[in-house]
């Protein structure tokens, strides 16, 4: 098992200059229509815009894709999808593939999000969508996380067998591509109590870390953004983006509310 504070001292001293800060919308299943997607996006694009230092990158559901990425292409904003098929074409009803994202002038896919995996999505699976994003020129922000920590630490061996097995075939000149988020399950949601503490939020950091120089043995294995997300506010944006080391945040509820999400975006780029 990984010895999280043995790598600790390695890997707090790493330079981590190179990475943008990144405050990721995941809309989910909401709004409930397009008028409604473009209101929430009309009211995040100008805070957005102004925040320099941070990409604020917007995954709708599908079906509001277009209209949105159609509404102009700011500075600093990038748009997203929340799930992909590992095929390009073909007869895979109801499925979208990564061509068509990024036809739709997307450039970013969540991938292996816990409620995708709720409905039976594998490693194996997340990792052929993983491949298949990555081979069309999508960025990849792969989710990890969770169900519940135990004090033996067997969670942070799921964690590292999500990411040794999403990732696997994942070759070194793709690491640009890859963002990684952690989302322990039970930290996301409305029934979710709270927020994952800070410190442990570093520690995942650490781990993941650790892990992707295992893999990919390569120091650019270090500079891969690692965001966090699972009940994040404006209120706790701060000590989860000080503390927890993070290279941003990936927004569930908080990012239909405008000005929560504008207030996230703008603490973020301030740090
Ligand atoms: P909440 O921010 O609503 O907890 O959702 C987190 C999440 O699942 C983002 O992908």
């Amino acid at each position: 098992m990984l010895n999280i504070s043995a790598c600790v001292f390695v890997l707090q001293y790493f330079d981590m200059g190179k990475i943008k800060k990144f405050v990721i919308g995941n809309w989910k299943m909401n709004p409930i229509d397009a008028d409604s997607a473009i209101e929430i996006f009309s009211g995040v694009r100008g805070t957005a815009a102004r925040a320099k230092e941070t990409r604020t990158i917007i995954a709708p559901p599908f079906i509001f894709l277009n209209t949105l990425t159609r509404m102009g292409n700011d500075k600093n904003i990038s748009f997203g999808a929340q799930n992909c098929y590992f095929e390009e074409k073909g007869a895979y009803t109801g499925e979208i593939s990564p061509t068509m994202i990024k036809g739709m002038s997307a450039d970013y896919c969540i991938i292996g999000h816990s409620e995708r995996r709720s409905l039976g999505e594998t490693n194996d699976i997340v990792n052929c969508k993983v491949r298949a994003a990555l081979r069309n020129g999508l960025t990849v922000i792969l989710c990890i996380g969770e169900a519940e920590r135990d004090a033996e630490g067997v969670y942070l061996g799921f964690l590292e067998t999500e990411l040794r097995e999403g990732l696997a075939s994942v070759t070194k000149k793709q690491l640009p591509q890859l963002l990684i988020a952690y989302e322990p399950i039970w930290a996301i949601g409305k029934s979710a109590e709270k927020s994952c503490a800070p410190r442990d939020v570093h520690e995942m950091v650490i781990l993941v870390r650790k892990v992707l120089k295992d893999i990919f043995r390569v120091n650019a294995a270090l500079e891969v953004p690692v965001v966090y997300g699972g009940s994040v506010a404006a209120q706790n944006t701060e000590e989860l983006v000080r503390e927890g080391n993070v290279n941003g945040l990936l927004v569930g509820g908080a990012s239909l509310v405008v000005a929560n999400f504008c207030k996230i975006i703008e603490i973020v780029d301030a740090l």
